[in-house]
């Protein structure tokens, strides 16, 4: 989506000057910013830099310290405001995929939609197969999360929050825990969600991914936005030392081993960044 386009798309969440600070660690240190209707925003950064904190606080699973956040015009920092209501609206996939391990696949897909939704257990079971058959995993359904690969685990927990028929969703680090084999099957499926339009805010370090499939990439450090733009711009080229030093260890993960690089060092594990340029460097 170009700029421009964005610009007239509805505005789904706006952030404002949003704090948020554990005792006297001040791990956002006022962060502001808009996602707008079908817009695919990758979030980027070291480690401890906030990512997750920001994801938690738009949601108020952190209550933040200060700012406010709007989802769908309603101001979820408001005391007042019916945060399950707004929650639902929102689709969460963590990096550990929290499925229930004692239900089926079919059963994960569909209490939170007959508990919240207050759908029929047949019309829960319709929409969760037909989201199941989204992420691949139609022949699952009966299965239980122990006997399913940690990339259809991911899928199945995708396949659930689809099923509540989400406004927006959030993924953090989806793609962190699992094996290398098994990551291109999760991101296979959030390029398509991305292609049909679904409005999604990413934090990862996939940064073929990023360069890819999001509309923005959003740097962070230290509790603030750095520097957010186009893909190619951030990625591609960045404009602060900040992000230049970060993508570098990133995406050239055997530079990684000194004292300090280990925040990266993680990142650059699960890394396979395709030769985007073909000049052999792996380098954008
Ligand atoms: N529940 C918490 N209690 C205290 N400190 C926290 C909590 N959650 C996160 N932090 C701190 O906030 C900082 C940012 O963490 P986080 O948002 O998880 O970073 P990221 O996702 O970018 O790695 C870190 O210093 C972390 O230790
Ligand atoms: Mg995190």
């Amino acid at each position: 989506m170009s700029a421009s386009q964005l610009a007239n798309r509805e505005v789904v969440v706006d952030v404002v000057d949003l704090k948020k600070s554990f005792g006297d660690n001040e791990v956002l240190k006022g962060i502001s910013g808009q996602i707008h209707r079908g817009e695919v925003i990758c979030v980027i950064g070291p480690s401890g830099s906030g990512k997750s904190t920001l994801l938690r606080c738009l949601n108020l699973l952190e209550q933040p310290t200060g700012g406010n956040v709007f989802v769908e015009g309603v101001e979820v920092t408001d005391p007042d405001c019916d945060i399950d209501k707004v929650r639902a609206d929102m689709g969460m996939v963590f990096q550990q995929f929290n499925l229930f391990p004692h239900l089926t696949v079919l059963e994960n897909c569909t209490i939170g939609q007959m508990v919240v939704r207050k759908r029929s257990k047949s019309d829960a079971e319709a929409k969760a197969r037909e989201n199941l058959l989204r992420v691949g995993l139609a022949d699952k359904e009966g299965a239980y999360p122990g006997q399913l690969s940690g990339g259809q685990q991911q899928r199945v927990a995708i396949a659930r929050a689809l099923s509540m028929d989400p406004e927006l969703m959030l993924f953090d680090e989806p793609t962190s825990a699992l094996d290398p084999e098994l990551v291109g099957d999760v991101l296979s499926v959030m390029r398509k969600l991305a292609s049909e339009g679904m409005t999604m805010f990413v934090v990862t370090h996939e940064m073929a991914f990023a360069r890819d499939v999001a509309d923005r990439v959003i740097f962070m450090d230290g509790g603030y936005i750095v520097e957010e733009g186009a893909p190619d711009q951030v990625i591609g080229n960045p404009q602060h030392q900040r992000t230049k030093t970060f993508l570098d260890r990133v995406l050239n993960p055997t530079k990684v081993g000194q004292i300090g690089a280990e925040d990266e060092a993680h990142a650059a594990r699960h890394q396979s960044v395709p030769d985007a340029d073909g000049d052999g460097d792996s380098r954008p």
